[in-house]
């Protein structure tokens, strides 16, 4: 059984679906053993009391450095013995330490079809806002390994989703979150827990 560590910053939907998968038991060969936030008074830290997942918060606003913060994290994560690290709606990024300390053991979520609205200064809102003013028809979501180039690393899954010619950025975020993002998020999860998920060359293979 893999131990499955969440990071959030946020509302923590992708959260939710990852609890709520693993109540189904659509998540079999992992557990959720503690959610990470790096903001106090999220949401998303309700979410993990009210399932029974022990949380622990580790403020970014009290380091003065990415460095300092990744150093910080990494001593959190090595303490919680992490075989997978998922981030949820995790908005800071990570310092090369970190995810060197955990290649390929990263997965993000993120609300584009990557390449799409990728990269520093995507994230949240602000993806869809960029894919609305393009004017594209298709949108979706993406999750994939984190590596050292911001939202550039080893796709898993990805989902496209319809974009509606009435569309605001808020009913685009919610629709490529409930047809996307909480589905294959969870569906990576799993996947990695039951090693059936091999990186060769930046690509994902998957052996079903
Ligand atoms: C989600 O849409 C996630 O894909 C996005 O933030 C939202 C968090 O929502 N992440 C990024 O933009 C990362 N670049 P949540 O807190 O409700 O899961």
């Amino acid at each position: 059984m893999k131990r499955i560590i969440v990071l959030v910053s946020g509302g923590g939907t992708n959260l939710q679906a990852l609890i709520d998968a693993e109540k189904r038991g659509d998540i079999r060969n992992g557990s959720i053993s503690c959610v990470i936030s790096s903001k106090e008074g999220v949401y998303a830290l309700e979410r993990a009391k009210n399932a029974g997942i022990p949380s622990r918060i580790v403020p970014r606003k009290n380091y003065s450095t990415s460095e300092s913060y990744t150093d910080a994290l990494l001593e959190v994560l090595i303490e919680e013995k992490a075989d997978l690290i998922i981030l949820a709606g995790f908005m800071t990024i990570l310092g090369e330490k970190f995810i060197k300390a955990f290649e390929n053991r990263i997965i993000n979520v993120h609300p584009s079809l990557i390449p799409s609205f990728c990269g520093e200064g995507f994230y949240g809102l602000r993806v869809h806002e960029y894919a609305l003013e393009r004017g594209v028809k298709v949108s979706g979501a993406t999750v994939h390994f984190v590596n050292e180039i911001a939202d550039g690393g080893p796709i898993i899954l990805q989902q496209p989703v319809d974009v509606l010619e009435n569309d605001t950025p808020e009913t685009l975020q919610r629709r490529i979150m409930e047809q996307a993002e909480w589905k294959i998020l969870p569906k990576a999860t799993e996947l990695f827990c039951a090693d059936k998920i091999k990186v060769k060359n930046n690509r994902v293979y998957i052996f079903e």
